[in-house]
């Protein structure tokens, strides 16, 4: 694996592992995000004086951005246990149903990539969802009958990356849907201290700007960055992240003033140099630079798109005159005086 890969935004099995001890774990920890923290400030505590579950909640948002760091806070706040599973894995019927079967009142279900689940599953999870309720089919053929098995009030917390992937009657039956936004320079630098401080590692307040401007608004790249940089700064220097063992360590990282890394670079390049600056579709750009469709949307375009160096139109990918001057080149049909 390439430095590039340590540093990007890809979801990661060991990410739970990785971020383990620099999760906050209360609201009050959780820095960034201020609009969602209040409102389910508000709705955890009427949730709890009224000795209710908390209604179900859709959180959606790029990813890296705290999704299921928010669903693990949700449980704590309420003070139950969150069971966590996610679309891709519920595969059978059953799968869904021993999960359900098994959650004590008031409990929380999280189902990360809400989005990827099959359509049996949901189908399963909408009376569970309503009426807190299973309908279960027994046997088969004409002797087959439904049975429904009561559950005990619980709240479902679903994650995922694109709520427009979401079928409309599973969308409306969460009563709190939120969107997680990339988050301020300010936030970031706040998060990078705290975790800085978690690792025991000693920074300058330069070096943990610094790495919050070129984390792309996302505290998981933040992170992962920190962490790269300690270990430069443990090997390179005498183990204190300057201003300058920082510029060195993102330097030898690729990664540069605004957070791009190879993958960023290489998209708009070939936008740029392939395709005249677009507009193209998404499945000749996926082609192109082989990556997944998916990934483009999910993880590549939504950073690149915030900070207007992409455009999306009906007719395709378009990159904007700020991305050619990023590569130093003239956008066509501008004719500029310097
Ligand atoms: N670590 C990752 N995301 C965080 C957040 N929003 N607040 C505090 N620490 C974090």
């Amino acid at each position: 694996m390439t430095d590039d890969h340590l540093v990007d935004a890809a979801p990661q099995d060991d990410d739970a592992q990785y971020d383990a001890g620099l999760r906050p774990r209360t609201l009050d920890e959780y820095i960034g995000q201020d609009r969602v923290r209040e409102n389910l400030e508000v709705s955890i505590a009427a949730a709890r004086q009224r000795a209710e579950a908390l209604d179900h909640v859709l959180l959606f948002g790029p990813p890296g951005l705290g999704k299921t760091t928010l669903a693990y806070v949700i449980g704590n706040e309420l003070g139950v246990p969150v069971r966590a599973t996610s679309g891709p894995v519920l595969e059978k019927p059953g799968d869904l149903a021993a999960m359900l079967t098994a959650l004590q009142p008031r409990e929380v279900l999280f189902i990360d990539e809400i989005h990827r689940m099959s359509p049996v599953i949901e189908e399963i999870l909408y009376p569970a969802l309503e009426d807190f309720e299973l309908d279960i089919l027994i046997g088969q053929g004409p002797s087959a009958r439904s049975v429904k098995v009561p559950l005990q009030p619980f709240t479902l917390i679903g994650a995922t990356t694109r709520a427009g992937l979401l079928t409309s009657p599973l969308r409306a039956r969460f009563g709190i849907t939120h969107r997680l936004d990339f988050y301020q320079d300010l936030d970031l630098t706040e998060i990078v201290t705290r975790s800085a401080r978690i690792l025991g590692v000693e920074t300058e307040p330069g070096a943990t700007e610094e790495i919050a401007r070129r984390s792309r608004g996302t505290p998981r790249i933040a992170n992962r960055l920190l962490r790269r940089i300690r270990d430069f700064a443990e090997v390179r220097a005498d183990g204190v992240i300057t201003s300058d063992v920082c510029h060195r360590a993102l330097e030898l990282l690729e990664v540069d003033a605004h957070g791009f890394d190879e993958a960023d670079r290489r998209l708009l390049r070939t936008i740029i140099d392939k395709f005249g600056g677009g507009p193209v579709g998404l499945n000749s750009l996926a082609a192109a630079i082989g990556e997944e469709k998916d990934a483009i949307e999910d993880i590549y375009e939504p950073y690149l798109i915030q900070i207007g160096f992409l455009d999306r139109t009906p007719r395709g990918r378009v990159a904007t005159a700020r991305a050619y001057d990023y590569f130093g080149l003239m956008a066509p049909g501008k004719d500029r005086l310097w």
